[in-house]
């Protein structure tokens, strides 16, 4: 590679603006890993709580480069990898680290953007895309049948709190690839939006009563668990009651949570309710990984079937503009995702 590297660096903890400066060359990729010139990045809410917060870097590892959302160029493989080649455009999670103009990432969680779909949308997809894939199908959460090409409705519904967030976007995308009924609760302005993603019910979360509706509406169906894209504890127990009230077996009766592993939740939880934890990249060690990145996404993306949603919000050019992506994401964000464009 010729061109030179650069991140956007949290210098230390609680820092900010992130601070634009000159980095390492990339090594060359291990046999499983690739290297990718990055044209368009997102901006997650962890990387702002990270941010503001210092939670999870240790002191040992600033300055810190954020970041989990790229898409760009394949510009270097390692020699196990072949399902891209330099020169193919990809979208990719990583752990963290892609706030610079090139990413190591393993291949895993890689695949090819067809042509249909711009840089700045790809980048969209990811984290959110990983972490709603490991609540509803991972085997210690929901464990729901993965999607498919040719989805087949099944006749079940999923109720999926927060379907208007990032990580709700893509869960009612992937349940309606699974053959799945989806009830989305979301503010009023982003039901169209939770309809025209494919939710078959949509419930307003300011409404007093909507666990009430929920139940009301749902009790005839059945019923296959309760997905929650929301970091509340309170709705967590909203949700447990839901699950109480229309499970009638352990499968069912249960809540699939973003919170991470780790973060115990504490509230009230009915007898015969459990609760399942997200890790977001924990697919790539199990079924749940493949099925998404190398069998189903890129045709899905193609055939427009999954759609890169929320809509992008380009912020900006270069990673100078990251920080006011930061901002704007810390801030609150309403059905759409924070980009800035790196090339
Ligand atoms: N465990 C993990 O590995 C992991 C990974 C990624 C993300 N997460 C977490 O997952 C959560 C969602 O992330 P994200 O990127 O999807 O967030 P996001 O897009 O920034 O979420 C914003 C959305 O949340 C919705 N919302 C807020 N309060 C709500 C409520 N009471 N009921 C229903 N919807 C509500 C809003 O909907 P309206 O505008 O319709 O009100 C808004 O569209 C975050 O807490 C994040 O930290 C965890």
């Amino acid at each position: 590679m010729s061109s030179q590297n650069e991140a956007a660096y949290l210098d230390a903890a609680r820092s900010s603006p992130l601070a634009v400066k000159d980095a390492p060359e990339p090594a060359p990729p291990s046999s499983n890993q690739l290297i990718i010139k990055a044209k368009a990045i997102a901006v997650n809410p962890m990387d702002a709580m990270i941010q503001q917060t210092g939670m999870i870097v240790p002191p040992e590892a600033y300055p810190y480069i954020l970041g989990c959302d790229v898409a760009g160029e394949v510009v270097a493989v390692g020699s196990s990898v072949a399902k891209v080649k330099p020169g193919d455009r990809v979208l990719a999670c990583a752990e963290r680290g892609c706030f610079q103009k090139f990413n190591t990432v393993d291949q895993s969680l890689v695949t090819k953007i067809p042509q249909n779909v711009k840089d700045t949308e790809a980048c969209v997809l990811p984290l959110a895309l990983c972490t709603a894939a490991v609540t509803l199908f991972q085997k210690d959460t929901l464990a729901l049948d993965l999607p498919r090409l040719d989805a087949r409705p099944n006749g079940k519904v999923v109720l999926a709190w927060g379907g208007a967030s990032a990580v709700g976007t893509n869960g009612i995308q992937l349940l309606k690839a699974a053959g799945y009924d989806v009830a989305a609760v979301a503010g009023n302005r982003n039901h169209q939006y939770c309809k025209d993603l494919g939710a078959d019910y949509v419930f307003d979360h300011k409404s007093a009563d909507v666990e009430k509706e929920i139940i009301e509406t749902l009790k005839e169906k059945s019923f296959a668990g309760v997905a929650c894209f929301i970091m509340s504890m309170d709705i967590i127990a909203a949700c447990a009651r839901i699950a109480d009230q229309l499970g009638d077996n352990p499968k069912n009766k249960f809540v699939g949570t973003v919170l991470a592993p780790g973060m115990n939740y504490q509230g009230p939880l009915p007898d015969g309710v459990s609760i399942g934890y997200t890790w977001g990249d924990s697919l790539k060690y199990n079924e749940v990984g493949p099925a998404i990145w190398d069998k189903w996404l890129t045709p899905a993306l193609a055939n427009g079937s999954m759609k890169c949603k929320p809509d992008p919000e380009v912020v900006g050019k270069g990673l100078e503009s990251v920080q006011a992506g930061l901002d704007q994401v810390a801030s609150g964000v309403s059905a759409k995702k924070i980009v800035i464009e790196i090339a």
